[in-house]
């Protein structure tokens, strides 16, 4: 079998994002953002207030961490030191889904069963002592309305997500419920923050320049530190959903993914950039150039991974991981193919998480320059998919010329469970 030469064009084609659509996104993203502020139902970004400022960087004391939200869920105490310093003292990690042996995430699963599975790991966390008294930050990583530090409504799961009975709930009043049927009763959650605003202040507890936090790994979404939330209010971080954002041009393998996602018409932006969905983006498309169109072949966005990081002239990687979830055998020329399919899925993710960047930065700027600073991202699309870091750079100078090197977009690995800890302690002192 060979690929069709016209198909395969216009599939890259369906994927690619040029100059003039990448500033479209960004001017687009804006103006959901300013809409979005103003409480229009126009907006396509839910822009959830988190009630917290920045860190001083001098948050001190001991703190219980969750990170609940992706593939893994993580409880770890924290000592923070000050001076942008800290370290962890314990830490317990599992994931949440193993080759169905643990699904606390799928619709099986009630919230009950979930949060006692999270209380669980509290547990554990602190060495089963019920008497030594701790506050604890819960990054849970997914839209949700809060009216205060410490309540968050779930408003709709997304990432796949579907355990029963947490929509329209107060996520602490079910952690805290479940503390106390495992009979940590000196466990109080007294804050909940989304991941990106985690990370934003885990970075910023450290380069105080930090103004926007994301991640990019089984879902998106940032944050940013908004100057004006309104009159004599200090500068408050907003999570902005913007896995939501809306004002894109879905292609047909978009379009089909949508069609078998648990919420459909929801996340448009995430389906076409986040890890959890670039794998099968590539199955689609694979299906069609292999005739077999409407096949979902089940490619994980680590495969896309080890296929790019093979550079070799044959590109042997991607013929390896086709033939082991297909079954087909790839000419040389196709696996090349193949690899160049995988980049332009790759490429568009970036390019329009980019764009929303330099959206955030133009809201940030409002009438002024943009000024130099940091943008954190945590995640392992971020971390380890080849080509991210390079794309990024390439849609910023073609968005912002000159300004592009003010902006300096760096890792924040673990900042969902240092910014849990640090609002744990931001809340206490307020
Ligand atoms: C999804 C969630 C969002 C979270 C992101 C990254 O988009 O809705 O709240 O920040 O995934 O985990």
């Amino acid at each position: 079998m060979a690929f069709d030469q016209a198909l395969y064009d216009e599939i890259l084609a369906a994927f690619a994002v040029d100059t003039e659509h990448l500033r479209e996104a960004a001017a687009d993203f804006r103006q959901d953002m300013r809409l979005g502020l103003a409480g229009s139902p126009d907006s396509s970004l839910r822009m959830l207030p988190s009630y917290l400022g920045l860190p001083t960087g001098e948050e001190r004391g001991d703190y219980l961490a969750l990170d609940f939200g992706g593939t893994n869920v993580r409880v770890l105490l924290y000592r923070l030191e000050g001076n942008g310093r800290y370290e962890v003292l314990s830490h317990v990690a599992k994931p949440l889904k193993v080759d169905g042996v643990y699904d606390f995430i799928g619709a099986q699963a009630t919230g009950e069963e979930m949060f006692d599975f999270l209380a669980g790991l509290v547990n554990e966390a602190v060495s089963a002592d019920h008497v030594t008294p701790y506050l604890l930050g819960h990054t849970f990583s997914f839209p949700s309305s809060q009216t205060n530090i410490n309540d968050a409504r779930l408003i709709i799961w997304t990432k796949e997500f579907a355990a029963r009975g947490v929509e329209g709930e107060i996520v602490n009043e079910l952690l805290r419920a479940a503390l106390v049927r495992q009979g940590l009763t000196n466990v109080t959650p007294n804050a909940v923050i989304n991941d990106t605003v985690a990370v934003l202040l885990s970075a910023a507890y450290v380069h105080g320049d930090t103004k926007i936090g994301a991640i990019y790994a089984t879902g998106h979404n940032t944050c940013y530190l908004e100057p004006y939330v309104g009159m004599a209010q200090p500068p408050m971080i907003i999570n902005m959903e913007s896995g939501g954002f809306r004002k894109l041009l879905p292609n047909r393998f978009d379009a089909a993914l949508d069609e078998v996602s648990e919420k459909k018409g929801e996340q448009r932006l995430e389906k076409m950039v986040a890890g959890r969905y670039m794998g099968a983006l590539f199955g689609m498309a694979l299906a069609e150039l292999m005739g077999k169109a409407g096949r979902a072949y089940d490619f994980t966005s680590i495969d896309l991974s080890r296929m790019l990081e093979d550079t070799g002239e044959k590109a042997q990687a991607a013929a390896t991981i086709v033939e082991t979830v297909t079954g087909e055998m790839l000419s040389a020329e196709d696996a090349v193919r193949v690899r160049g399919l995988a980049r332009s899925i790759v490429a568009r993710s970036v390019r329009l998480i980019a764009a929303t960047f330099v959206g955030t930065l133009w809201q940030i700027a409002g009438s002024g320059e943009i000024r130099r600073q940091h943008i954190a991202v945590d995640g392992a699309v971020y971390e380890k998919m080849p080509l991210v870091k390079e794309n990024l750079t390439r849609a910023f100078f073609e968005l912002l010329g000159a300004d592009a090197p003010k902006v300096d977009t760096i890792l924040a690995v673990g900042g969902s469970g240092l910014g849990a800890a640090l609002a744990a302690a931001m809340t206490e002192r307020n």
